[in-house]
């Protein structure tokens, strides 16, 4: 299985993305960072590689910066989930196995017949697993899956040919606002997968939004608070982006899920909440 892990070798957080090993080494181990890489490759028969995270996730693209540790020198790999393969460079997009129980939870929802926008696609998942189920079950549907990188965009034309989509999968390269402004009440659903900034497309999501539709919005929550320590909701503040941007636009809305995705630091976690625009 292709996620987070915390390796039994060496105990650090492990993600594995197809044959590359992506691992976060703590200060008062880097002189053996190498070692521990040694040790991770020889316990993993599958993995060609190590690499650590040696910088934040960095700009628009959302890119992790990566120092390589043992194995091979190469962060192209390809990775397999819910029967679909992607290629990617782990080092030029963003890509993370952490993320595939919610494309599962998302592509058991689509219907035949939707139309739907998966903004912030990267290298495709969201779009291809939804596509590729709605394929095997002889359903269809109009998927407009949408990328500001570049590569990203090249590396997720090549997944929908591979995994013969593309009749259900168009490709929009550019900015995601532009995109939604020409797709006013167009949607029956739309996924947002960018956590960080989701939210301020807010308007433009709800403008793209057919009477009906349903609208996936990723973001981050306080679930403790840093000062008092106090355990807080983290669904609250994202909440009440939604309600207002809907009352802007006149349009009545309805939260209709939410969970937690995954932690992220001390004080905040992942969060998607599902809401109707009607
Ligand atoms: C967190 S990643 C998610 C990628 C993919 N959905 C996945 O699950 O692996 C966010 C993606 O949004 C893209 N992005 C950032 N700003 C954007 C914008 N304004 N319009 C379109 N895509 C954008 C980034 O390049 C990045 O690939």
């Amino acid at each position: 299985m292709e996620n987070l892990k915390t390796n039994a070798v060496t105990a650090l957080p492990l993600d594995t993305i197809g044959t590359i090993a992506i691992t976060e080494i703590p200060i008062e181990d880097k002189k053996n960072a190498k070692q521990m890489a040694e040790r991770i490759l020889a316990a993993n028969k599958h993995l060609q590689s190590v690499y650590e995270k040696s910088g934040a996730m960095h700009g628009e693209y959302r890119v992790w910066k990566l120092r390589h540790l043992a194995g091979k020198k190469s962060t192209k790999t390809t990775y397999r989930e819910s029967d679909c393969l992607f290629e990617l460079d782990v080092a030029k997009v963003y890509f993370s196995p952490r993320l595939a129980f919610e494309r599962n939870r998302i592509a058991a929802q689509v219907q035949t017949g939707e139309k739907v926008l998966a903004l912030f696609a990267g290298v495709g998942p969201f779009p291809i697993i939804i596509a590729k189920k709605l394929k095997t079950q002889r359903k269809s549907a109009e998927i407009i899956a949408n990328e500001l990188n570049p590569i990203a965009v090249k590396y997720m034309q090549q997944n929908i040919t591979l995994n013969k989509v593309g009749e259900i999968v168009a490709v929009n390269k550019g900015d995601a606002k532009k995109l939604l402004k020409q797709k006013k009440k167009w949607a029956n659903r739309i996924i947002t997968p960018l956590p960080h900034t989701a939210y301020k497309f807010l308007p433009q999501i709800i403008d793209a939004t057919a009477v009906g539709g349903v609208v996936h919005l990723y973001g981050f929550g306080e679930h403790r608070n840093e000062k008092t320590k106090k355990k807080t909701n983290p669904f609250t503040a994202l909440e009440k982006k939604i309600k207002v941007e809907c009352r802007k636009k006149k349009r009545k809305c309805k939260i209709i899920f939410k969970r937690v995705v995954r932690p992220y630091s001390p004080f905040s976690v992942q969060v998607v909440i599902d809401f109707i625009v009607k």
